[in-house]
């Protein structure tokens, strides 16, 4: 069916956003559809900030980081008549639906505007995190595991000549997928995730075997969200941002010196924080995020609705936005026991 259809993205950006609208625009406008894109996320819905896309103005972009459309973390259920806005919005554009391309705050808030609103709305995930559920890969995050892993190899030789401990921090939030990833990618000698709450007394005497058998540097990756194991460590209360948020990144400060006062080793510590999020994205991305795109726009066409382009099998299918944002997609143990195999 020829449709009309809004493209916005929100949330935190990622590498493959571009390559993303690109892919809609191209397969929606050879079925004769037309595009908009809204611009910083629902807060260009919310206020009317909309252009038509056409395939002249999205030429260019499939190797570039960020997105066109700019982004925010605005959240409709939190404005004031948000709901009503984006009915307005669709309305006014005559739009019959939305392609949304989100990590799991906007993608939740797509599931309940789409089942308690009946607001139309196809859903593409895109996060560095890797935590959106029904996807064994969301957009941006295997560019994010490149630059971890470039970090990671390039602290190695640094840590062999001084005969150091290097701890990496990376992003993830909730999940440890870009350390679990990197750390095994960089041969990571101790990766602490979320996902698996660590025992610092044990870290120290992973580090202090390696230094015993003649390894007398190690590489820690530790994400953003790690615990430790209850009554193990103290970890400082992170602020909040400006949407109530727990602001994370620090703990690898805490890390470090919780290794240097246990193994006597000196420690030092890089933090990733948004390069992780920054460039250009791998092929890998590229062709990812055209496969979602493609694909986001046919559902569309179809209508669809409440669905979302899921990455299994090296192919892209569509999941219920239900399924996709049931649960946080979490490291599984199988894959965490196969980086455990390399500790210490
Ligand atoms: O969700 C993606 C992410 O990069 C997380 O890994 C990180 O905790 C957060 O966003 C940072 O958000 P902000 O861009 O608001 O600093």
């Amino acid at each position: 069916m020829v449709c009309r259809i809004g493209i916005l993205t929100g949330g935190g950006d990622c590498p493959g956003l571009n390559a993303a609208i690109r892919a809609i625009v191209r397969r929606a406008d050879r079925s004769h559809s037309i595009t908009y894109g809204f611009k910083s996320g629902w807060k260009g819905v919310l206020e009317g900030q909309v252009e038509q896309l056409t395939v002249a103005s999205t030429r260019g972009l499939l190797h570039r980081g960020g997105t066109m459309l700019g982004t925010s973390r605005v959240d409709p259920y939190r404005e004031p008549d948000g709901v009503e806005r984006i009915r307005d919005a669709l309305e006014v554009h005559r739009l019959d639906g939305l392609i949304v391309i989100g990590g799991e705050g906007t993608l939740s808030a797509s599931r309940h505007l789409w089942e308690d609103e009946e607001i139309p709305i196809i859903g593409i995930p895109k996060t560095i995190d890797n935590d959106v559920g029904g996807t064994d890969l969301t957009i941006g995050f295997l560019t994010a595991v490149r630059t971890a892993t470039e970090a990671v190899d390039r602290l190695h030789s640094t840590a062999e000549s001084h005969n150091r401990v290097m701890v990496l921090e990376v992003m993830g939030r909730h999940a440890g997928w870009i350390a679990t990833y990197a750390g095994m990618a960089g041969g990571a000698d101790a990766i602490l995730v979320p996902e698996v709450p660590f025992d610092i007394d044990a870290v120290g005497r992973h580090l202090k075997h390696r230094a015993g058998v003649g390894r007398d540097f190690s590489i820690v990756v530790v994400a953003e969200g790690a615990l430790p194991q209850p009554g193990t460590m103290e970890l400082a209360e992170p602020p909040k941002d400006e949407f109530g948020r727990p602001r994370l990144g620090g703990i690898g400060h805490t890390i470090a010196h919780e290794i240097e006062t246990r193994t006597g080793f000196p420690a030092r510590v890089t933090i990733l924080g948004h390069v992780q999020r920054g460039g250009s994205p791998t092929p890998m991305d590229r062709v990812l995020a055209t496969q979602m795109g493609v694909r986001a726009a046919e559902l569309a066409m179809d209508g669809a609705w409440g669905t979302m382009t899921a990455y299994r099998n090296f192919g892209v299918v569509p999941v219920s936005l239900a399924e996709a944002t049931e649960h946080l997609k979490m490291v599984p143990a199988d894959l965490f026991a196969v980086a455990e195999t390399f500790f210490g």
